[in-house]
């Protein structure tokens, strides 16, 4: 047998190239894992509520975060579901209610029952857009689509720039409490604006805020799920773990799960 010793050099280029080649080939199945799941959940959202008239990759929300959001509203359907960050998530989030609330919005009665969004969006031309895309929604008389432009917010963590019209959540909470027709009333609340490049933790804010917006009334609790978009990225990382120190700084309990998407999302749950 002839010697196939090689130098040492071309040994470790050899062991390097083949590591790079395992990685590329791991990395084209994570891709691969990833359409499908972005697919699977794509069929599942079609089964539901039919044709999706927007996209969901890029900007919008992707179809595993999608189904998510859709699984929530159906398992534990909110009277108030708001919003920062407006798109395709409204439109869903409206089908998504339809489904939740089947016959309330034929009666006088119904009307008054049914579930409220308010949905903020700070650029016109976006706000201009999802109101086409709501447009034909049965339950578009219930959305408050808000363009509230980007001002000043700050705590004691820092400044940023957050959403005007942060005292129509106060309103919504307030009339919600004084329907008292549950023991427990949910509120959904979607994260996934502004962008990150309105500055850092640009969706930090939405917390505080909705703490600050809803005061604590333990006789007629609320039952709050936030979901958060994008927690594959550095920031929403660090915003999440402001926000549970926040929640635990008030003696608020709540529970955090992180979710394996595409984007990568946290879900929070607590009472306030
Ligand atoms: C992550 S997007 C929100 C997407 C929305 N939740 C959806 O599912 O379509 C956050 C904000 O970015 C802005 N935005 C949306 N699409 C954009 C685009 N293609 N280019 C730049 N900004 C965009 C809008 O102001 C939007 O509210």
């Amino acid at each position: 047998m002839p010697s196939t010793s090689l130098p040492d050099p071309l040994l470790q280029r050899l062991g390097a190239i083949e590591q790079r080649l395992q990685a590329i080939e791991q990395s084209k199945r994570n891709a691969t894992l990833t359409i499908t799941r972005q697919l699977e959940a794509f069929i599942q959202l079609h089964t539901l509520i039919g044709s999706i008239p927007g996209q969901l990759h890029g900007w919008p929300i992707s179809a595993d975060f999608a189904l998510r959001m859709l699984h929530q509203l159906l398992a534990e359907p909110p009277e108030l579901v708001i919003e920062f960050g407006s798109g395709t998530s409204t439109y869903l989030l409206l089908q998504g209610l339809a489904l939740a609330y089947p016959q309330r919005s034929g009666s006088a009665q119904g009307a008054r029952s049914a579930p409220q969004l308010l949905s903020y969006e700070h650029l016109p031309q976006f706000h201009q857009l999802t109101a086409e895309l709501i447009a034909p929604g049965r339950l578009r008389r219930h959305a408050q689509l808000l363009l509230a432009p980007l001002e000043p917010w700050s705590d004691a963590s820092g400044s940023y720039s957050y959403y005007s019209q942060l005292e129509r959540i106060t309103a919504a909470a307030i009339a919600l409490r004084r329907k008292r027709q549950r023991p427990l009333h949910r509120v959904l609340v979607i994260v996934d604006g502004p962008p990150g490049a309105t500055g850092p933790q640009a969706r930090y804010p939405a917390l505080p805020a909705l703490l600050q917006a809803i005061p604590a009334d333990p006789a007629r609790p609320l039952q709050i799920t936030l979901l958060l978009d994008d927690l594959i990225r550095a920031d929403e990382q660090a915003t999440a773990a402001s926000w549970q120190a926040l929640l635990a700084d008030r003696g608020i309990a709540a529970s955090r799960r992180d979710l394996p998407f595409e984007k990568g999302a946290m879900e929070l749950r607590f009472p306030l």
